[in-house]
C-alpha cells in the first residue's frame, strides 16, 4: 500500500519551475548515464533516418539523441527548457565535432516552428513529464512535414498500476506529472493523426540505489522510497519489477518506443 500523495500542482509556470530545478540538478549525472540506453537504437531504426532528414528533438535535454541522429541526418534542432540541460548539450556536440545541430531553449507545450519543418521529430523520456502530452504530440505532428515520422521512448507502467507508480516516481523527482500507460499513449497517436507503424517495448534494469544517487528527491523522501521499494518485493504494485539479486535490489522500468507517421490529410 503507497501512502505518498500525488503532486497536484497543474499551474503551468509552477510546473515548468519543477521541471527547472530538477533538471538544473539532474543535468551532469543525466548526461552522463544515459548514453548507451537502449531505447536510442530503437528510435534511430524506427524513425527510418538518412542524410537527408531534418530533426527536432523535442525537451533534448543534454543532447544525447539529437547527437546520435545528428551523426546520420542532414541537420537536428534541439529545444529544451533547462538552461544546465543545454550547456550539456553544447558540450556533447562539441566533444563529437558535430556542425549539423542547433539549440534552442524553449517551452515544447507550444513549438516555435512552422508548420511541416522537419522529416522526423523524436522525444526521450519527456512525455512524463508534461502536463498535457497531448497538446505536446500535436505540436510534434503540426511540425512535422506529411509522410514524415514521429518517434516517442518513455516509460510506459500497466494501467493498474500507473497511479502507484506515479506516486512512487514524484518522489524521486517532484517535476514528475504522469506515466501514460501504453493504451492511452497510443490513443493520443490515433487522435493526432499519427499512425503508427513500429512499437517495442522492454525493461530498462537499473541497481535501486544507483537511480537514487542520480536524483534529487524532496527532504526525508529517499528514504521514504526506500521504504516503498522494499515493501513493494514480491508484490511489484509500483509497476518496476522490483527484485533481488547479490543481495541488492534492482527494478525495471517498463518503456515503450513508438514510431508513426503524419498521414498526409489531416484534420
Ligand atoms: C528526463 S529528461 C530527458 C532528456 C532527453 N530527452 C534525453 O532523453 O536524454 C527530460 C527533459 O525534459 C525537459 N522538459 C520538461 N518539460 C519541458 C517543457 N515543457 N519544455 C521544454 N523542455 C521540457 C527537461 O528540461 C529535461 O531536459
Amino acid at each position: 500500500m503507497l501512502h505518498a500523495e500525488p503532486r497536484t500542482e497543474t499551474d503551468p509556470a509552477v510546473h515548468n519551475g519543477l521541471i527547472v530545478d530538477q533538471f538544473t540538478r539532474q543535468a551532469v549525472l543525466f548526461a552522463e548515464r544515459n548514453k548507451l540506453e537502449d531505447s536510442l537504437p530503437l528510435m534511430l531504426q524506427f524513425s527510418g533516418v538518412s542524410a537527408s532528414d531534418t530533426v527536432l528533438d523535442v525537451a533534448c535535454g543534454p543532447g544525447i539523441v539529437a547527437c546520435a541522429f545528428a551523426a546520420v541526418a542532414r541537420h537536428v534542432t534541439g529545444i529544451d527548457i533547462t538552461p544546465a540541460m543545454l550547456e550539456q548539450a553544447r558540450a556533447l556536440k562539441a566533444e563529437r565535432g558535430l556542425t549539423n545541430l542547433t539549440w534552442v531553449q524553449g517551452d515544447v507545450t507550444a513549438l516555435p516552428f512552422a508548420d511541416n519543418s522537419f522529416s522526423i521529430v523524436v522525444t526521450r523520456y519527456t512525455f512524463h513529464h508534461f502536463l498535457s502530452p497531448e497538446a505536446v504530440l500535436r505540436e510534434m505532428a503540426r511540425v512535422c512535414r506529411p509522410g514524415g515520422r514521429v518517434v516517442v521512448s518513455d516509460i510506459t507502467p500497466e494501467a493498474a498500476k500507473s497511479a502507484a507508480y506515479d506516486r512512487f516516481e514524484t518522489l524521486r523527482d517532484p517535476s514528475h506529472a504522469h506515466a501514460l500507460p501504453l493504451g492511452a499513449l497510443r490513443s493520443l497517436f490515433a487522435r493526432a493523426n499519427l499512425r503508427q507503424v513500429e512499437m517495442a517495448s522492454f525493461g530498462r534494469e537499473m541497481e535501486f540505489e544507483f537511480l537514487l544517487t542520480g536524483s534529487f528527491p524532496n527532504p526525508g523522501d529517499a528514504e521514504r522510497m526506500r521504504e516503498l521499494i522494499h515493501g513493494d518485493l514480491g508484490k511489484d504494485e509500483i509497476g518496476i519489477g522490483a527484485h533481488v539479486r547479490d543481495e541488492k535490489i534492482f527494478v525495471s522500468f517498463p518503456v515503450t518506443v513508438i514510431a508513426a507517421e503524419k498521414t498526409l490529410q489531416e484534420g
